[in-house]
């Protein structure tokens, strides 16, 4: 069943229900403002950072679900309705969201009454334009109010929903112009210099600032007793809750259509020209930014440059086939993901509060895979500040906050896998630019400039951290835990509440990973390409000979169980993801790895790694982590057994490593097969079991519930999720076969039998490449490769900077 549709001509995805299986969302802002936004227009916002400069409130958690927002009300006579349904949720006659990129609309009617709201975030400021329309559909003239509403958050998201004894003394507020301007400036009499704007351009006929005032002290915004009465009551909050609500009445002939924009700004002050008189905030930055959004031509400027940003954004990579299931994925929405994950990390989502995580070391670096062709300074950027928190013998912070950039030591590090992640980012960044200048960049270790090293150099300890750090099978030691974060071997935590990551010691001398063993093969080798490409002919021969081992040791009893590879070993020795363990005998991500890296390929070991996934883990919504799940507590085994069967690590569908299934299909030729495991997960695919999968059909969940969960097929935790840049790799890179290597780009697909012919543009390296594939049936294999009219020798583009566009002709067989 599904809730809407997708509008790839207009790049959007369109819900026509406001009654989705669960709010679904977008995101607005590009670079440093954002915002969270539903389908019924719940959601908030902040600046730069979800914890520390939280803009308005929103209540995780809350009962009836996403009830708050920045909302319009209408009242027309005694009926009052919103444009988004929530959260009065009076029954509209018509409604219809569109999310769009960076941008969402909301256009809905009551009585003959039509609202329009367009909402985004522009290119240029740190604000959110909200433009609104109204037009009397009926043939007499039309009275009706409209009500806007926010609440402000006292910009601590954390704080704010614990510290009461002292937040409920600190609210203070500013209006202007009769109110049409309302400044929230908690705490700027202090130490911040920044304060948060709500306008609108026109006078008002009424305003609040105090969230009692406006909805009455025991109401919610279901019920707002300004609006029940048709008038604010223009008050000045002092502590409690500010809030920021705008009255405006409005008379419409038929047929008229009147248009209101507001504007939900951030504004910052130098610490010298804070205040234009004493308490009285400097408002001339807030007046300019106001100044930019006053007519609708300006709006529908900014919003047309934001329509250009993507347009031009998603023109680097763009495939036309037979499917458009795969086009909208690829050219619109996997994409568009992919730039999401980038900019949050895991930091907020409706399922991600904002206050937890900041960004991932491993994550980010993986965030990079899908992000680094779309804006390659950005990730250049990331990639220094992601180093910047490694430590100086190669492990790394597991995470760090984006507004300070330092590690977090809470979390701390001990995550074996994570300093590899470091080589992947980075050998993608120079594989897409060719910038090879990035390594000798001088980066500091734990923020530390006094032992800076170039990054090549960071990327050796990253290397030799796992060279050091081998256990009994010569196999890596795993740490708190590798990529699956609850495979927390060295931790037997057996009181509640601990963290399975941090309690217990951050290094055991007998837990081992053979999945970073995989990681060691595919990243130890990345590492020695970057050598070579500096000349260092010694160290990446020296590396290979690592890699070289540890392929060995994979491919033998020690890595290999009979038919598939074994995943670790826990703290006392034993085996785990292996024939003889009771549960948990075959995990999914040392076989997608492993195969990935090219183990076992020539032996056969790969072939039958990935036939034992099938066999053991598939399922007809996607491929499961484990099998079989756990059905006991295993205090060795740490938090993937504390999660009931099916769900999360325990035999949940982990959407991030089917990705690494489908990659390994294509490193072995299995094109029908490679397709089969990308679709099961697809959104695109997925649209049509709305009602079962849940979550946005636009875009990938974390999890899938696994064959042993009740709720199987259910999705969870959609959008911040390493899937999308594993996808977006699989698909456009492996798949559809569009690689960039470091010495151009190479075309070699992986399809299924009955794909058909397709053609991909792609903008590489400031080059055009107008690729076309002749298929010829065949899954993988190009027969000839033509570039420009001249047949070329393998798979790869040579990269000539003179050329504007390039004629590519593959044909496979
Ligand atoms: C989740 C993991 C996540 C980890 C982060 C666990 O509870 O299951 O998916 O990576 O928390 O700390
Ligand atoms: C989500 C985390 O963000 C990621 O780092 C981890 O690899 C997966 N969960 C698997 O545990």
């Amino acid at each position: 069943m599904k809730y809407g549709y997708f509008d790839d001509a207009a790049l959007e995805y369109v819900i026509t229900t406001p009654k989705t299986p669960l709010p679904w969302i977008n995101y607005l802002g590009n670079k440093e403002f954002f915002s969270l936004i539903s389908n019924t227009c719940g959601g908030y916002t902040f600046y730069k950072d979800a914890k520390l400069l939280r803009l308005t409130r929103y209540r995780y958690n809350n009962v009836p679900y996403d009830n708050n927002g920045k909302y319009f009300f209408i009242k027309d006579g005694d009926t009052v309705w919103n444009p988004g349904w929530q959260p009065v949720k009076t029954a509209l006659d018509s409604y219809e969201c569109r999310h769009g990129l960076g941008y969402s609309t909301f256009t809905a009617s009551k009585k003959d009454i039509q609202t329009r709201v367009l909402t985004f975030v522009p290119m240029e400021d740190n604000c959110e334009v909200s433009k609104v329309t109204i037009t009397n559909n009926r043939s007499t003239d039309a009275e009706i109010q409209l009500f806007s509403y926010v609440e402000w958050c006292l910009w601590n998201a954390d704080d704010d929903m614990k510290n009461f004894q002292r937040n409920l003394s600190t609210g203070e507020v500013e209006v202007t112009g009769g109110g049409s301007v309302i400044y929230h400036k908690t705490e700027y009499r202090e130490r911040r210099n920044h304060y948060a704007i709500y306008g609108v351009n026109t006078a008002v006929d009424g305003f609040d600032t105090s969230r009692d005032a406006f909805l009455g002290a025991y109401n919610g915004p279901d019920s707002p007793d300004a609006v029940a009465a048709g008038a604010c009551t223009n008050s000045i909050a002092s502590g409690w809750s500010p809030i920021a609500a705008h009255q405006i009445n409005v008379k419409l002939a038929a047929g008229e259509s009147k248009t209101f924009i507001f504007t939900l700004g951030y504004i910052e002050n130098p610490e010298d020209q804070k205040w234009e008189a004493p308490s009285v905030v400097n408002k001339k930055p807030a007046e300019a930014m106001l100044a930019k959004y006053q007519d609708e031509a300006s709006v529908d400027k900014a919003l047309e440059e934001l329509k250009a940003y993507w347009k031009d954004l998603l023109s680097i990579y763009h495939v036309k086939s037979s499917n458009e299931k795969v086009d909208r994925m690829v050219n619109i929405w996997n994409q568009y993901q992919c730039m999401v994950t980038f900019n949050m990390s895991r930091s907020a989502s409706y399922y991600e509060s904002g206050i937890g995580r900041g960004m991932g070391f491993r994550d980010s670096c993986q965030d990079l895979l899908g992000f680094v062709h779309l804006i390659p300074d950005r990730a250049r950027q990331r990639i220094i500040d992601i180093a910047s928190t490694q430590f100086q013998d190669g492990s790394a912070y597991h995470q760090y906050q984006p507004l300070t950039k330092k590690g977090n030591s809470d979390i701390g590090s001990g995550f074996n896998d994570d300093p590899l992640w470091l080589i992947a980012g980075t050998n993608a960044y120079v594989r897409e630019t060719g910038d090879v200048s990035i390594l000798d960049e001088i980066v500091p270790f734990d923020n530390d400039m006094s032992v800076a090293q170039p990054l090549m150099e960071h990327l050796k300890r990253s290397f030799d951290y796992i060279v050091n750090h081998k256990g009994p099978h010569k196999l890596p030691l795993i740490g708190r835990a590798d990529w699956n974060d609850c495979l927390n071997l060295n931790c037997h935590s057996t009181q509640p509440g601990e963290s399975f990551q941090t309690f217990g010691p951050s290094e055991g001398p007998v837990a081992e990973s053979v999945f970073i063993g995989g990681m060691f093969v595919k990243y130890g080798r990345e590492y020695a390409d970057l050598c070579k490409l500096q000349g260092k002919n010694d160290e990446a021969e020296r590396a290979l000979k690592e890699v070289a081992e540890m392929e060995k040791v994979l491919l033998s009893d020690a890595g290999w169980d009979g038919k598939w590879f074994v995943r670790a070993y826990d703290s006392y020795g034993n085996k785990v993801g292996g024939a003889e363990c009771e549960e948990g005998q075959i995990y999914i991500e040392p076989q997608g790895f492993c195969v990935l890296a090219g183990v076992g390929k020539e032996t056969g070991q790969a072939q039958k790694a990935l036939d034992s996934v099938k066999a053991k883990l598939d399922t007809k919504y996607g491929v499961m982590i484990l099998q079989p799940a756990y059905t006991v507590y295993h205090e060795e085994l740490g938090e993937v057994s504390s999660y009931p069967p099916g769900y999360k690590e325990n035999a949940g569908i982990f959407c991030h490593n089917n990705p690494w299934v489908s990659i390994a299909e294509t490193v072995i030729g299995r094109g029908d097969r490679a397709f089969e495991v990308y679709k099961k997960t697809c959104p695109a695919y997925t649209e049509e079991i709305s009602e079962i999968h849940r979550t946005e059909p636009y875009i990938y969940c974390q999890m899938v519930a696994g064959a042993d969960a009740k709720f199987h097929g259910e999705g969870k935790n959609s959008w911040l999720t390493g899937t999308a840049a594993w996808t977006f790799v699989n698909i456009s890179q492996y798949i559809l076969g569009v690689y960039p290597t470091l010495k151009g780009l190479s075309v070699d697909p992986c399809v299924p039998a009955d794909f058909g012919d397709f053609s991909v543009k792609r903008i590489y390296r400031g080059v055009e490449y107008d690729i076309t594939v002749k298929q010829n049936g065949v899954q993988k294999g190009v027969k000839q490769l033509i570039v420009d009219g001249t047949e070329v020798e393998g798979t790869v583009i040579p990269y000539d900077a003179s050329k504007k566009t390039v004629k590519v002709e593959v044909i496979m067989g």
